[in-house]
């Protein structure tokens, strides 16, 4: 840690989902004339090499400048060990703010740490709600939204949100999706499903996949963490199968749930292809070229609509309401048969294409930079009054 430079702008990332926020503001933050230096720290929440080398350099991010190295624990020991951890950090470098994105537990472990030390905190992606506090992602939102000087929004509906919990409308900066900022930038360079498929070795012919592909993606507890609703997903999976093949690069935690509830035999299946975690260019090429995406991820509801392709969220609710309202995305829960005849309806064109939400641009980024560099100029009274 010793040689970090003080006074910087200490940007956070903990967890895969985090990446591709973090790059854009990475990028506009290095090039913008008057804000201190950008510094990445990694928590180390997610470790896997298939889960980070590759994501950072798809998304030209550069290598942080210190690794935290906190590693899987409970939700606990992993909050407290990464609040243990950069305490020093914190002391060290004195950062003229903290930047957070998104609501894993290095969100949240990061923002109450530098609240009691008084370093102001932007919280980017506040405001999303699902109203549904057994997602632990929920309460690490919540709870870094009420620590956080700046609130950067993706959609109105997350300012509505905040106002609600009684935060002043002038901290809240409706700015646009870093995470699109990502789409648009990489999509030209997206790896064609084809070659994903042909490097994995994929067994199904051109005639098997007449009719395209679905693409998985499942790793929410309430989905894959005990053995009666993975068996339930594993069954919509099966059925889907049938329709048309279905391509699946399995997170550890699912695998891990897979093996330890002895359900490979389910989850074996010829019209099953099950990959390992992919890196971002060739999920780009994944999301695009799928028929039809059926996910539990909160940021590939986003970068579907942003694609204008179908996605199916095998969850209850969404914190992301646009994508439903505006964009591709239906809320199908692990209701079989709805599920089907939402793929039926896509198969037959007759899926959402949505349209692009209001600031999901591509310049979220660059309004966030923007915005913090007058902020921090300001004299702390009159900071509230800088609007985005
Ligand atoms: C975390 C985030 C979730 C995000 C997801 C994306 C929280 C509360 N959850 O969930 O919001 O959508 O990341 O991936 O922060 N594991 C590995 N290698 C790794 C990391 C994890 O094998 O590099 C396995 C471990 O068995 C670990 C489990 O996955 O126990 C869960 O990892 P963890 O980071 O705790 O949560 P995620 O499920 O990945």
């Amino acid at each position: 840690m010793k040689g970090l430079p003080r006074g910087g702008i200490l940007c956070i990332v903990g967890a895969r989902p985090n990446y591709m926020k973090m790059a854009p503001l990475m990028r506009a933050f290095g090039a913008h004339d008057t804000l201190p230096r950008p510094l990445l720290v990694h928590t180390g929440q997610h470790y896997d090499v298939a889960m980070n080398d590759r994501l950072f350099s798809d998304l030209e991010l550069p290598a942080p400048d210190l690794n935290l190295e906190v590693g899987s624990a409970t939700h606990a020991v992993q909050t407290a060990e990464i609040m243990r951890r950069i305490e020093p950090v914190l002391d060290e470098t004195r950062p003229a703010c903290v930047v957070l994105v998104g609501d894993v537990n290095s969100t949240l472990a990061v923002a109450l740490v530098a609240a009691k030390k008084a370093i102001p905190i932007a919280h980017v992606e506040a405001g999303l709600r699902s109203y549904d506090r057994a997602m632990p992602e929920e309460i690490n939102r919540i709870l870094t939204d009420q620590l956080s000087d700046l609130l950067y929004t993706t959609e109105r509906s997350a300012g509505d949100n905040l106002a609600r919990e009684g935060i002043a409308r002038d901290r809240i900066h409706f700015v646009g999706n870093v995470m699109i900022d990502s789409v648009m930038r990489h999509r030209t360079r997206a790896v064609a499903s084809a070659e994903t498929l042909g490097r994995e070795h994929c067994p199904w012919s051109a005639s098997e996949m007449k009719r395209g592909f679905a693409l998985v993606t499942l790793h929410r507890p309430s989905n894959v963490d005990d053995a009666a609703s993975l068996e339930e997903s594993l069954q919509v999976l099966d059925a889907m199968s049938r329709q048309l093949p279905v391509v699946w690069p399995v997170h550890p935690r699912t695998r891990g749930n897979i093996e330890r509830f002895g359900l490979g035999a389910k989850a074996a299946s010829r019209r099953i292809f099950l990959l390992p975690p992919q890196g971002y260019l060739e999920m780009l090429g994944l999301m695009r070229d799928a028929q039809v995406v059926l996910t539990d991820s909160g940021g590939i509801q986003e970068e579907t609509t942003a694609l204008a392709v179908p996605c199916l969220t095998m969850r209850e609710n969404t914190e992301r309401p646009i994508t439903v309202d505006e964009g591709t995305n239906t809320l199908v829960g692990r209701d079989c048969k709805h599920i089907m005849a939402c793929v039926e309806e896509i198969l037959a064109g007759r899926g959402k294409r949505g349209q692009r939400p209001e600031l999901w641009d591509g310049h979220a980024a660059e309004r966030i930079a923007s915005h913090l560099a007058t902020w921090l100029a300001a004299p702390a009274e009159t900071r509230e009054h800088v609007t985005a």
